[in-house]
Parts: structure tokens; C-alpha cells; sequence
């Protein structure tokens, strides 16, 4: 059951710290995302992206501070129930086939219609020629086509990417995009390719050094800059701290 949460708030982080033993990776982290919210999360390397993450899902738990997803625990069963989530290089089941890895998550998720969803996204992601291959087999790239299809299959309210389109060839990263964008629900991608996050959201928040930095809509990032400028530019003085 829902338990607290501010109104029309999807994902919020108050005040949170983690460090990993003496290594810190965020440093009273807060910001709010509202329900049916595009966001990225931008930050240079190291700046607490995953662990953001990781957090979200439950899968490492804050020092100190507050997470709520949609008002639970992001390790309740009402969080978990809700939230699909793809890890930074993630890694299906190696000895299981494509077809058995999205049947197997697909019925853990309780997915009513298993059989017709696992075609769906053999189909939708170009997977039916390796439907039956071994996934330690399977090339890097489709290996991720797999991993964005089992964070899919139970049709998450909440959808947590971290850098989704990775390895992809340039038609499959234009059918991802596409099928991220029919999903309705609250999307946060974490990526270091601005012409992803644009494509795939229409706000950002920018963190460095587990600490909040910006936050805002892309439209108001680029215009940050001059007409001219591209808007990496633009980012990276933020994140180095030049503006
Ligand atoms: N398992 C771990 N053990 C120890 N330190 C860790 C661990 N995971 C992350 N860190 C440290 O925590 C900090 C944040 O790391 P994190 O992976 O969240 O950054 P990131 O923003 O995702 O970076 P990248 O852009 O390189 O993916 C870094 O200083 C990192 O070295
Ligand atoms: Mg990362």
C-alpha cells in the first residue's frame, strides 16, 4: 500500500547520502520527478548515476534520507511491482535462450499473457532468428535488445534505464526509441549522449559528485548557451562548474 508521498510526485529522493565503506557516491541527494515525467539524469563519470539507480530499485538501500517510488518503499512489493529496470551492462541469463529468458521474467513478473508478449518483443526488437540461441552466445548488442525487452515485458508504470542505448546499431536505437515513447508511465534515463536525452525525455536532472546541480527542461539548457553553441558545450561547463 501506498504509504506517503508528496501529490503528483513519481520518484523522490530527500536528502539522501550513500557512500560504498569510506567512498562516497551521493551527498544529500534530493529532487522529485512527477508521474508520466521524461527525465534524464546527466553527470559526468562517477557522479552517482547508477548508484541513483540502484537506490531507486531497492537493490542498495540509502545511509541516510527518504526514497519513495509512487509514494512505497522502493523495496516493498508495491515498489517492485511497478518499476522495471535496466542495470548498466546488464547480463541475462547466459544458459537460458532468448525465448525462455523473457518467458521465465515475463512469468515472475506475472505477466498475464506471456507467450504473446515474448512475440512481441522477438518481433518488435528483431530477436526471432535467436529466439532459441543461448544468450552467452548472443552479440553485445543483442544482448541488450533482450535485457530492454525484460525490462519492458510487465509493462512498468516507472521505468528505470541506465544508458539504454548502448551497443545498439542506429535502426534498433530508432526502434527502441520508439517503443519507449508508446510507453505511457514515468521514464529516467541515465545517459552521457545528449542527442539520447533529447530524443528520449524532455527534462534533466545534472548531478556531479553525488551532489544536485541542475535542474530543468532541455529547452531551457540549450538556451543556456548561445544560438550557435551545441548544447554538450553547454553541459559540460556546468558539470566542470565554468557556469
Ligand atoms: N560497488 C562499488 N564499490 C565501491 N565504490 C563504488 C561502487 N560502485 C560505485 N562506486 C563509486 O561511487 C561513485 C559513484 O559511482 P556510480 O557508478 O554511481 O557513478 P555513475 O554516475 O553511474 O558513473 P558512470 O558515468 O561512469 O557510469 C564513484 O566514485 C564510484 O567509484
Ligand atoms: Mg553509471
Amino acid at each position: 500500500m501506498a504509504s506517503s508521498g508528496r501529490p503528483g510526485a513519481c520518484i523522490e529522493l530527500t536528502h539522501v547520502s550513500k557512500s560504498y565503506g569510506k567512498v562516497p557516491a551521493l551527498n544529500d541527494l534530493s529532487f522529485d520527478i512527477p508521474v508520466g515525467g521524461r527525465y534524464s539524469l546527466l553527470g559526468p563519470n562517477g557522479a552517482g548515476k547508477s548508484t541513483t539507480l540502484k537506490l531507486l530499485i531497492g537493490s542498495l538501500r540509502p545511509d541516510t534520507g527518504n526514497i519513495r517510488i509512487l509514494g512505497s518503499s522502493p523495496d516493498s512489493r508495491d515498489s517492485k511491482a511497478v518499476v522495471g529496470y535496466l542495470p548498466e551492462d546488464a547480463l541475462p541469463y547466459r544458459m537460458l535462450s532468448v525465448r525462455e529468458n523473457l518467458e521465465y521474467i515475463g512469468a515472475l513478473r506475472g505477466v498475464p499473457d506471456v507467450k504473446g508478449r515474448t512475440d512481441f518483443f522477438l518481433d518488435e526488437l528483431d530477436l526471432r532468428q535467436y529466439e532459441k540461441a543461448n544468450v552467452g552466445r548472443l552479440s553485445r548488442g543483442n544482448t541488450q535488445k533482450l535485457a530492454i525487452a525484460l525490462a519492458l515485458i510487465h509493462s512498468p508504470k516507472v521505468l528505470l534505464l541506465d544508458e539504454p542505448l548502448n551497443y545498439l546499431d542506429i535502426p534498433t536505437q530508432e526502434k527502441v526509441i520508439g517503443l519507449l515513447d508508446r510507453l505511457e508511465g514515468t521514464h529516467l534515463v541515465s545517459t552521457h549522449i545528449m542527442s539520447i536525452a533529447n530524443r528520449l525525455t524532455d527534462s534533466v536532472i545534472m548531478i556531479s559528485k553525488g551532489m544536485f546541480l541542475w535542474e530543468g527542461t532541455i529547452e531551457e539548457l540549450r538556451n543556456r548557451g548561445s544560438p550557435e553553441e551545441p548544447i554538450e558545450k553547454v553541459v559540460a561547463r556546468m558539470m566542470t562548474g565554468a557556469s
